[in-house]
Formats: structure tokens, sequence, C-alpha cells
């Protein structure tokens, strides 16, 4: 995954559409979740939520497609496994991530593992799990076969052919990056991977994070299609996945553009004709796991500091980086909180939420309205699912991890 991925801004928005607010846990159910965390702070993921998100993304995605959740987002097993029964697939980035997938029973037929420089031990490591295998540059596609060799089996290989990012509004400037193979490339990689036998059995053609615009969104996903189906008439391809991406927006912060759900399905109709006979699949991780999650941290202390109520928590960008200066502040707004217990009528002011780190950078929260709060209250930060403990630098100051407990009915 790319940091990119996760701080790209997504600046436009379609109008007024109705947020994704999670409507759990309850004040009554995170007393009850911090107990059975026994510490804060502590990662609430709830199951209910998960299965609600699969069904919207569904309905959002290409149609008829299969859906990939990408671990990347949140690889907690617990998330995993109540993934599992729900999805198609799981796109893995590390063997760590590989096993868990693989220990939620979804067979290695359903896993793919990506990444653009993978090592030898990885390669091994995939061949021999029998996933498949994500090729994204010449000297990867080598390495795989010769490892192929070495351990005297042959594999499945999907080729990431490389795509510029889209621009965020129609008629915009689209970016270029460095995932993928160049389009120079593409027969020599087939070539090499054959050579090797590897079947070549995938195509992945990820486009980038955080769309909100349905129709770039639509032109995306038809620009992959019609590119899958040139690749596979040159080659002669015998495919069995298709990535054509993910891409939909998960506004977390309070500035993010809300996504237009209904309008964001895209009908088979509206993709080159041929598409309806390629395995199509499309991958998420945002937007699978974010409004699942929120974050329980406790108040340690309360201050004034020019002029401003600052209010001291235990949680820290350690544990929540999405909410820090780095990621959340950074033009997008807050990360939406709440002080557990208040009273619905208590009179509210603007108060900065820090961590407990030495860094300037970690504000959870600027200029929010809280009730009056005390050390001890529970402040609850929700729909961080996705990227929290993964993505944060949690080896900062070397304290503890957050922790994380999985609800609501299996
Ligand atoms: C190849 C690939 N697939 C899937 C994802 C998940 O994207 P998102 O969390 O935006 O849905 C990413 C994110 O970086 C990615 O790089």
């Amino acid at each position: 995954m790319s940091t990119d991925t996760v701080t790209e801004t997504g600046t436009t928005g379609t109008g007024t559409h109705t947020p994704v607010t999670p409507p759990t846990p309850t004040d009554r159910q995170a007393l009850l979740l911090a107990r059975r965390a026994g510490a804060t702070p502590a990662y609430l993921y709830d199951r209910g939520e998960l299965r609600a998100a699969v069904a919207r993304v569904r309905a959002a995605s290409v149609e008829g497609a299969g859906l990939y959740y990408s671990l990347k987002a949140n690889p907690h097993p617990g998330v995993v496994n109540a993934l599992a029964p729900l999805v198609d697939g799981f796109d893995v980035c590390s063997r760590a991530e590989m096993e868990t997938a693989l220990d939620s029973g979804t067979p290695p037929g359903r896993v793919l593992f990506t990444g653009p420089a993978k090592s030898r031990d990885e390669a091994a490591a995939a061949l021999a799990a029998e996933v498949a295998v994500t090729v994204e540059s010449l000297r990867q596609a080598a390495l795989l076969a010769r490892t192929a060799a070495e351990l005297g089996i042959g594999g499945r290989a999907v080729i990431r052919l490389n795509t510029p990012y889209p621009a965020r509004v129609p008629g915009g400037e689209p970016s270029p990056n460095q995932f993928g193979v160049d389009a120079d490339d593409e027969a020599r990689v087939v070539e090499t991977l054959r050579a090797g036998g590897l079947s070549v059995s995938g195509l992945q053609m990820f486009w980038g994070s955080q769309y909100a615009d349905p129709a770039v969104v639509h032109a995306a996903r038809a620009a992959m299609t019609a590119r899958a189906l040139a690749c596979v008439d040159r080659f002669a391809l015998e495919v069995d996945f298709v990535s054509v991406g993910g891409g939909i927006a998960m506004p977390w912060c309070d500035a993010d553009p809300d996504v237009d759900w209904a309008a964001m399905g895209t009908p088979l109709s509206a993709l080159p004709d041929g598409a309806a006979a390629l395995p199509l699949v499309c991958e998420y991780g945002r937007s699978l796991v974010g409004p699942a999650g929120s974050l329980l941290t406790t108040v340690l202390d309360t201050k004034t500091v020019g002029g401003l109520r600052h209010v001291l928590v235990d949680a820290g960008m350690n544990h929540v980086m999405i909410a820090s200066r780095l990621v959340a502040g950074n033009g997008r707004g807050e990360v939406r909180v709440r002080a557990v217990g208040a009273r619905p009528d208590a009179p509210t002011g603007p108060v900065r939420v820090t961590g407990p780190l030495c860094s300037q950078l970690d504000v959870l929260a600027d200029g929010v309205l809280l009730p009056e709060v005390e050390p001890g209250d529970l402040l609850l930060f929700a729909g961080v699912g996705a990227y929290g403990p993964t993505f944060s630098p949690g080896g900062f100051l070397s304290r503890d991890p957050a922790r994380e407990v999985v609800h609501g009915d299996v």
C-alpha cells in the first residue's frame, strides 16, 4: 500500500448525500466493551457494520464482479474471519497477511499476493502456499520464474499493469505512479513468466483510492476493462482474475466529500463489449472496514493553553495516525469524536484533543465541540476501522499497542 492512498484527500464531492455514520457502538455498548478490552486505547470492530459495508460496497461496485478485501486496510484476524464468508477473496501484501487470509479458511485460489517489490522469500512463500502472485516488473517476473524453478513447482502470476491514477474531477490531469509493468515491458514479462512454467492467470489494474465522484469511478472501470480486453486478446491469455480496481472513497474526516452510494454501481452495459466474458473483480479496503471500527480512549488530563481547552487522552498517533495532523487536519477536517456517557443536553465548547506523545503532530482532533470531561472519562473516535494500527507508527516511543476487540453477532 502506498502512503499516498491513505492520505489522498479526495477533494471533490458530488453534492450532499447521506453520510455513512455508524450507529454503533451506543454509549452503553462502549462502556461494556471498554470493560471487555480491559484497558484503553481500544479499537472496537463491529461485525454487523462489516456485513452492512459489504452489502453497500457490492451494490456500488461493478455489476456481477467479484469482491476482494485488501488486508492492508485492517489485517486483524477477527475482522478477516468475519469478512471471509462475505467476500470472494483477499488481497494480501506480506507473508503475515497471507497466513491470516489462509487461516480464515479461504482457499489459496482466492488469495492474491500483491506488492511492487517482493523479496525472494516472499515469492517462495506465496508460490509454496499456491496463492496467485502479482508481478510488477521484468525483474520481478524473472524472480518469480526462478523461484518456481527452484521449488520445482508452477504457479499463477497476475500481471499488474501500470496505469495512471485518474484526476478526481472529470477532465483533470491523471497522476502517474510507480506501480505495475510499463506498457513497453508487457510482452517480455508475459514471455518470461511463460518460459518459467508459470501461468499468466490474471491482470490487475488498480487505479487509486478515495474517489468520491461516480463519473470518475465509472470512467476508470470502463477504461480498465478495455485495457484488460486488449491485453487478453494480444497475449491470448486465459484469465481467472481481472481486477479493475476499487477506488471508492470512505469519508472519515468531516471535510471529506460524502459518497453518493446509489450512483456508484457500474452496470455491465456501461462497460465495453466483451466485459461480461471477463472474470471481473474489484478490490476494496477502506470502504469495507472504515465504518465498522471505532477507537475508545481515556481522558488523562485537561488544561487550558492559549485560551483553548485541551483534552489529553491515552491514544496517540502511534495508534491512530489517520486522526493526527499528518493525515486528518491536513486539509480534511477532523475525525468524528464524542464523549461517551455525556448527557445529550450537556453544553459543549471547542476543544483540542491531544495524545500522550512528545510530538506537535499528536493532535487527534482540533476545534471539535465536546462537553466538559474529566480524567477517567471515555472519548470515542468513530469510523476509524481502516488504516488504524496497521498504518500508525506503532514503534514511536515504544508504547503499548491499542487493544482490539471484534464484537457483534457472528
Ligand atoms: C493494490 C491495492 N488494492 C487495494 C487497495 C485498497 O484501497 P482502498 O483502501 O482505498 O479501498 C490498495 C490501497 O492502497 C491497493 O494499493
